[in-house]
């Protein structure tokens, strides 16, 4: 029987509405506490949207290999807890004020209240966690967790310095793409994946999560605030240097390297402009070069996953790097 192939964001979001319209609701049933603070909080996170493309991805995973119980709506809402956990403490730490569009919960509550909120979220995810009954779940997302936050910590001894692209690589790793990774691998631990298939399954999310790392950087450097949602040209005023800045350092003159260093000195585009920061990418097309080396980890990604037989779900992962690459929020 031939399968119809999926095309559009709308079609794949299609096939788990139902699943990610009930992980809305065990968000929203996960973020309650007498203490108002956090529900506000919680529902202030929750209704700002977002891709919602970890549980997706958990979805995705778990159907693939046939599962069907609840614990992936469950576990779909345990990944999202923990991006929007790492979320509000990212932007206590970037001082960022807009996120998804609106004021970020810092702008709002202030980083104190929103510390404590975030701690309060990572543990009701792992309490949802827990009714899986299963310590290899855990495990995994006790690993993630410090592995997120070991990636901030890093990124934080990096401020300010051009690293190379080894040490970057590294920290998109565990800031993005280990939690991509694991959630493709909790959806295949679910629906009892073989060791090898957990692979598979874990190394298509990586590559995916690094594709979208990469992605996530360019737009920082191109992109509106209005489309994007947050702050653009923050990176560097946060004394980040990124993939495509990485890039033109590997290739530029001394005189070219100093605006770079410039900016990251003064934490701000003020005596260089950004548009001599993009003139200078495009000088040497680093944005094309990211961009290259996001389609390159958006083919491991497929080929990751090229053992599974084929079926629409598998279609939809196969076409989820596009959505990545291509997307322009
Ligand atoms: C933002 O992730 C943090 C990064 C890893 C760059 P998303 O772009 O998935 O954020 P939302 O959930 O869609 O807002
Ligand atoms: C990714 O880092 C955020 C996390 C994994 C928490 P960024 O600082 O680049 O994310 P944005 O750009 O603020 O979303
Ligand atoms: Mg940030
Ligand atoms: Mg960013």
């Amino acid at each position: 029987m031939s399968v119809a192939p999926v095309f559009t964001v709308k079609e794949v979001f299609d096939l788990l509405r139902d699943d990610l319209a009930a992980i809305e609701t065990e968000f929203e049933r996960g973020t309650v506490s007498r203490v108002s603070a956090i529900t506000d909080i919680g529902s202030y996170l929750r209704a700002g949207g977002g891709k919602r493309i970890r549980p997706a991805l958990l979805l995705l995973s778990a159907k693939l290999m046939g599962y069907t119980g609840d614990g992936a709506v469950r576990l779909g809402a345990v990944v999202e807890i923990v991006h929007t956990a790492t979320l509000v403490h990212d932007d206590i730490i970037d001082e960022a004020e807009i996120r998804r569009g609106r004021p970020s919960a810092n702008t709002s509550w202030g980083n104190s209240r929103c510390v404590l909120a975030g701690d309060w979220l990572y543990m009701q995810a792992f309490r949802i966690a827990l009714q899986e009954r299963k310590l290899k779940v855990l495990d995994v997302l006790i690993d993630l967790t410090q592995q997120m936050v070991e990636g901030e910590l890093l990124q934080m001894e990096k401020l300010g310095k051009c690293v190379d692209l080894k040490e970057h690589f590294d920290l998109i790793f565990r800031k993005t793409a280990c939690l991509f990774a694991t959630s493709m691998r909790l959806g295949g631990i679910l629906g009892g994946a073989t060791d090898e298939e957990e692979r598979s399954l874990e190394d298509y999310g990586r590559n995916l999560g690094m594709a979208f790392q990469i992605v996530d950087d360019v737009l920082d450097l191109t992109a509106s605030e209005e489309v994007l949602g947050k702050p653009v040209a923050s990176d560097l005023r946060e004394g980040k240097v990124t993939m495509a800045v990485i890039h033109a350092l590997e290739r530029c003159t001394p005189e070219e390297r100093k605006l770079v260093e410039t900016v990251l000195r003064e934490r701000a585009f003020q005596s260089v402009t950004h548009g001599q920061i993009l003139d200078m990418l495009n000088r040497y097309g680093s944005i094309e070069a990211a961009h290259a080396a996001a389609a390159e980890y958006s083919d491991a990604a497929r080929s990751a996953i090229s053992g599974f037989a084929d079926s629409e779900i598998k279609r939809a992962l196969l076409w989820m790097p596009e959505f990545v690459v291509e997307r322009e929020k």
